[in-house]
């Protein structure tokens, strides 16, 4: 029997999304049918209602939640219903090439649930992330489901689903930020500002936020970044060389997805240090670099799908940090809003009003 919810759906390229029944089925094999409890407005539904991820609409938007297992479908084990759990867009399948070499946060096989979540006339749903999670309920794949401690508030544990934990990944995971580095975030959106918290709680001791909206720069002040740059009133490659001795940073974490401040990221980096691609670039979004400075700088570029975390293994430490009072993750709530207010909390967000707004049902 199919459950009937309301969810946000994008049904064509730059459309405003809208409310519409959906249906969800049962768990069949290896699935989970989740509860949602809360969800996060990530840019990345944004991406999707543009068109910039793909062009499979309608999609089911919302992948950054929080919920209770109400049911398990055969097979499952480790999981029951009751459960409280963080969603993740990357269930690790442990038989591909990367996990078979030992990286499981680059598996290149994740899954997601085998049936479709449809609107009420039988159309099938793209779930955004393979989630799916601004409704009430959503079916995932049982490996998208990770317990965490039920003492956390599901608005705050939602964020580690995406945004939260691909910053703090970016800077932990990806850009393995140490003990005295010096970081510089550029964009200091939710996704950035949680960099910044990542680097810090990592023993940065210089840790730069860069971004166009002084708001931005105050909230990220306020999660361990040492200095704030606003890249409107100067450029931010010479500010950020002369915060670090006039070198560059050992550690330039881009949390933005444009062209312009990827090649900030490179320039204000030192030699032989890190730049981690974090933001999500549009399709015809192109770089140039001249390749004598990229051999000529050395160092590693690399992009953080997810900050290469691994859910089983951070969302549980990480939420007890949380609960230790040593990660902050109720900074990025900046609002709690019904279902019905995605699209504007997407103004809200195109405005830089917010950090997070948390759908909460
Ligand atoms: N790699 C991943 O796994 C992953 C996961 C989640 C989100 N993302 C991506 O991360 C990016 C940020 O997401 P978010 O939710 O934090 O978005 P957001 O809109 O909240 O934040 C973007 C920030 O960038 C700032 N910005 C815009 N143009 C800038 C410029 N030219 N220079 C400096 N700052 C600028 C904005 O003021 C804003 O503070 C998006 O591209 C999103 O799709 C990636
Ligand atoms: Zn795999
Ligand atoms: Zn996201």
């Amino acid at each position: 029997m199919a459950h009937e919810v309301t969810g946000v759906i994008a049904r064509g390229k730059g459309a405003p999304v809208e409310l519409a029944t959906v249906l969800v089925p049962d768990p069949g094999p290896g699935e989970a049918l989740v509860q949602v409890q809360a969800c996060g407005v990530c840019h990345t539904d944004l991406h999707y209602r543009e068109g910039g991820i793909g062009a499979d609409f309608p999609y089911l938007l919302g992948h950054e939640a929080a919920g209770v297992v109400e049911a398990v479908g055969d097979g499952v084990t480790g999981l029951a219903p009751g459960d409280f759990v963080i969603l993740n867009w990357r269930a690790v399948c442990g038989q591909c090439r990367a996990c078979r070499r030992g990286e499981p946060w680059y598996c290149f096989a994740t899954h997601n649930a085998t049936q479709k979540m449809t609107l009420a006339d039988g159309t099938v749903l793209s779930p955004a992330l393979g989630i799916g999670a601004f409704a009430a309920k959503t079916l995932v794949a049982a490996g998208q489901c990770t317990k965490v401690s039920p003492l956390v508030r599901p608005e705050v544990a939602g964020l580690l689903g995406c945004g939260v934990m691909a910053g703090l990944g970016a800077a932990l995971n990806t850009g393995q930020v140490g003990r005295g580095d010096s970081v510089a975030v550029i964009g200091c959106g939710g996704v950035g500002c949680a960099a910044v918290l990542g680097a810090s709680l990592a023993g940065a001791t210089t840790v730069i936020a860069v971004d166009i909206d002084d708001r931005k720069l105050e909230w990220a002040a306020g999660l361990g970044a040492t200095h704030m740059v606003n890249s409107l009133r100067g450029d931010p490659v010479e500010q950020i060389r002369a915060l670090t001795g006039g070198n560059g940073a050992d550690v330039v974490i881009e949390a933005v997805g444009r062209p312009e401040t990827y090649r900030q990221a490179f320039y204000a980096r030192d030699l032989a240090g890190t730049v981690v691609l974090v933001g999500v670039p549009t399709p015809e979004m192109k770089l140039e670099l001249p390749l004598l400075d990229v051999f000529g700088r050395g160092g590693a570029l690399k992009s953080s799908w997810y900050g290469d975390c691994l859910p089983d293994r951070d969302f549980p430490m990480l939420t007890d940090l949380h609960l230790a009072g040593r990660l902050p993750l109720e900074k990025f709530v900046t609002e709690t809003i019904p279902v019905d207010g995605v699209e504007e909390a997407f103004a809200k967000m195109q405005r830089g009003e917010v950090l997070r707004s948390v759908v909460t049902f």
